[in-house]
């Protein structure tokens, strides 16, 4: 069997990192080539991913770029596309939601091979957001379906996939974490910010809907300080809200914003803080089964049973919303959280165990 990975953006690197070590446990079996499309390339942004969590040296680069959703999608088809001509392989993997996740499915599938998609069926049932569209696109056109949660298997079954291409597995991104815990290093954000365990947020924003509009992210950024309570926030600031940011003036005497972190140190933040706000999806993940209080900053998620289940509560978009469910946290009157099944740090392995059949 001839695979391809494909990686492309940030939150792709530690959902890859475990498929491929079980991977090499079956080198004789299962000859796989590993894809970086550059959709990511800062070394803060990928080359650290790589390096923590141990991923071996992509075969091939892209080297795509930055650009416009449609630029980026052209590129990596093209790019893809003129691989695979050159050398072929009979299944392609993609795991998440990115831009390199649909266009590596389209590119594959108009040349027969399998898709294979790690994390299918998700929907935050928000097609504003270019994720729910890769999500739906990558879909339609999937053959393998590894599942993390029992709405991404009913949202499948209700768009018609046969059951026979429904594998619920489990998450490969927890199996990262699970892994990684012991080996969590304290950044150098908690000295120079005087932290002490559990008294200070971790915040994390780069959803077009909260960063795009400058009034909405200032707005936002002041009801969180506000709520604070002058505990420290701890801010690591992704390019995209960089960007955003320089225009507009925030004050406030906590707010700590900083570089974006390598896995190992992001996570020792969230592990050891009070409570994270966010508009990430992937971060709830790890915050429920870290079991700390997490605020999602959006109207809608793709992963209910983080909220459900988990320690996550939608806030919304809606700075207004903010100053209640900060009050809750500080009174100490947040649930405590269960973990869902099958997030146990075996994804990786029952995945290519079921490749191995396929
Ligand atoms: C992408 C994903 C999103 C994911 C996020 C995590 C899509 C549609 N979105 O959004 O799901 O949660 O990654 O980070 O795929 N940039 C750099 N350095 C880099 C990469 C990007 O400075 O290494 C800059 C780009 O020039 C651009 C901005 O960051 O201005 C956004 O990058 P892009 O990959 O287009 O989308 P993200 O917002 O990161």
């Amino acid at each position: 069997m001839k695979l391809d990975i494909i990686a492309g953006a940030r939150p792709n690197f530690m959902k890859i990192a475990p498929i491929i070590e079980a991977l090499e446990k079956v080198s004789d079996k299962i000859q796989y080539r590993l894809i970086h499309t550059g959709q990511h390339y800062d070394k803060k942004m990928s080359g650290n991913f790589f390096e923590q969590l141990g991923i071996p040296e992509p075969d091939v680069n892209l080297e795509v770029g930055s650009g416009t959703q449609a630029e980026q999608t052209g590129r990596i088809m093209e790019r893809y596309e003129a691989l695979l001509l050159k050398e072929s392989c009979n299944w392609m993997l993609c795991v998440g939601d990115v831009t390199s996740t649909m266009a590596c499915s389209i590119a594959a599938k108009k040349l027969n091979i399998g898709v294979i998609h790690v994390e299918g069926g998700i929907r935050s049932n928000d097609i504003t957001m270019p994720e729910e569209i890769n999500r739906m696109v990558t879909d339609s056109i999937t053959d393998i379906f590894y599942t993390t949660s029992e709405v991404a298997n009913e949202n499948l079954r209700k768009l018609g996939h046969d059951e026979s291409k429904i594998r619920y597995v489990g998450n490969t991104m927890i199996d990262t974490l699970l892994k990684n815990m012991p080996r969590f290093i304290k950044p150098e954000a908690w000295d120079e910010n005087q932290l002490s365990e559990k008294a200070y947020f971790v915040m994390t924003l780069h959803r077009p809907a909260n960063v795009d509009q400058e009034a909405q992210l200032k707005k936002l950024i002041d009801e969180i300080a506000k709520g604070s309570k002058g505990m420290p926030i701890i801010f690591p600031v992704h390019p995209r809200t960089a960007k955003m940011l320089k225009g507009i003036g925030i004050e406030a005497e906590n707010l700590h914003m900083i570089e974006p972190l390598g896995y190992l140190e992001f996570n020792y933040l969230v592990q050891h803080s009070f409570a994270m706000i966010t508009d990430s999806g992937g971060i709830t993940e790890e915050t429920t089964v870290m079991k700390v209080p997490c605020m999602t900053l959006r109207d809608n998620t793709e992963r209910p049973e983080t909220i459900t289940i988990g320690t996550n509560e939608l806030v919304g978009t809606n700075p207004d919303n903010v100053a209640p469910y900060m009050e809750k946290l500080h009174k100490g009157d947040w649930k405590a959280g269960e973990i869902p099944y099958l997030w146990d740090g075996n994804t990786a392995e029952r995945i290519v165990k079921d490749l191995l059949s396929l």
